[in-house]
């Protein structure tokens, strides 16, 4: 009887997010609320909560990114692989439940039989979670994840063996960096790919501000549980007392700068407490935290933030409606 391997040998774990998470976690949120407008960080909204909220986001009616681009995974994972012929290494970048991924990885092993999946994903939770899953799933996949920041995991990367390596960043998680930062990001993952090598990335594209703000502020509520669900953090982390009903959600799209622009606002001038970090704040009454930009794109602007680090944008796939967009960038010959 065919037998696959046993998981543990399939499974490494490398847990790089909790070295230091606490302290910069602490010394995030102290800048973030005493600066002005305050601001704080999107990437503290994935905790395990967080993350099982954004889960949820990705079902509401209004949040059509994630069935756009699962859309285009289904039709096109396998004319998406042949682009990367005899790929063995998928590395994903904000790999969550890794949901999507399954389509590229299917295809991946339909044309290699095998396949080294690296994901690399900020919650360690979702990171085992998935993994399990995914192993369960596909006998001849091996795993070597990375709970990380994705800089770090980047300078951490084991060397690519000699076969052609596809990296993923799906979502709209590059929308989630300004402009410039896009650039470095997208530079970093740059420099660890070889000619060979390519990198798909998701990205949203614009459209009328009706649609787009319903989906940063859904009519269920769920988008508003993730957002102050990172109150909720600050008060369990640091022992503050934020009153998360005393906030709401403000979602707006800022047409000329092509983002979505994502704010707490304070329902009532109050003040807050964060005993751990022995500091109180003040808010005035409608006065805003910045969560996160969610910047949306069109063609020009992705072969543009593709040449910019060092990428060819060699094509995209698009959903039916055109909501949505999956990108495929090369390393140009030198
Ligand atoms: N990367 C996702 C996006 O930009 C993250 C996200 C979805 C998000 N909904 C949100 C971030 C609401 C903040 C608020 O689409």
């Amino acid at each position: 009887m065919a037998q696959s391997k046993p998981e543990q040998s399939r499974l490494i774990i490398h847990d790089l997010a909790r070295r230091n998470g606490r302290t910069e976690f602490a010394r995030d949120v102290r800048s973030g609320l005493s600066s002005y407008p305050k601001q704080l960080f999107p990437k503290y909204l994935y905790d395990e909560l967080g993350s099982r909220l954004f889960e949820a986001i990705c079902e509401v009616d209004e949040y059509y990114l994630t069935r756009a681009e699962d859309k285009i995974l289904t039709s096109y994972a396998d004319e998406i692989v042949r682009a990367i012929p005899n790929c063995k290494t998928l590395i994903e970048l904000g790999s969550g439940s890794a949901q999507k991924t399954r389509k590229i990885i299917e295809a991946l092993i339909r044309g290699c039989g095998e396949l080294l999946f690296i994901p690399v994903d900020i919650s360690a939770t979702a990171l085992e979670k998935s993994s399990h899953a995914l192993l369960d799933s596909y006998p001849n996949l091996k795993i070597n994840a990375y709970a990380a920041d994705y800089f770090e995991a980047l300078e951490a990367l084991p060397p690519l063996g000699p076969d052609p390596a596809l990296v993923l960043f799906l979502g709209s998680n590059i929308g989630n960096f300004e402009p410039d930062e896009a650039v470095d990001f997208l530079s970093a993952i740059r420099r660890v790919l070889r000619r060979q090598d390519a990198l798909l990335l998701g990205a949203d594209l614009k459209k009328d501000a009706r649609t787009l703000e319903a989906a940063y502020d859904d009519s269920l509520g769920v988008t508003r549980a993730f957002i102050v669900n990172e109150l909720e953090r600050i008060n369990r982390e640091l022992d503050a007392n934020f009153d998360l009903w005393a906030f709401g959600l403000r979602s707006l799209y800022n047409e000329s700068a092509g983002r979505v622009e994502v704010y707490l606002e304070s329902l009532r001038s109050q003040d807050i407490n964060i005993r751990g970090l022995d500091m109180s704040i003040s808010f005035d009454a409608g006065e805003r935290i910045h969560m996160e930009n969610s910047y949306k794109f069109d063609l020009n602007g992705l072969k543009l933030l593709g040449r910019r680090s060092g990428f060819d944008l060699e094509r995209t796939w698009l959903d039916e409606e055109k909501l949505f967009s999956s990108n495929l960038f090369r390393v140009p010959e030198a």
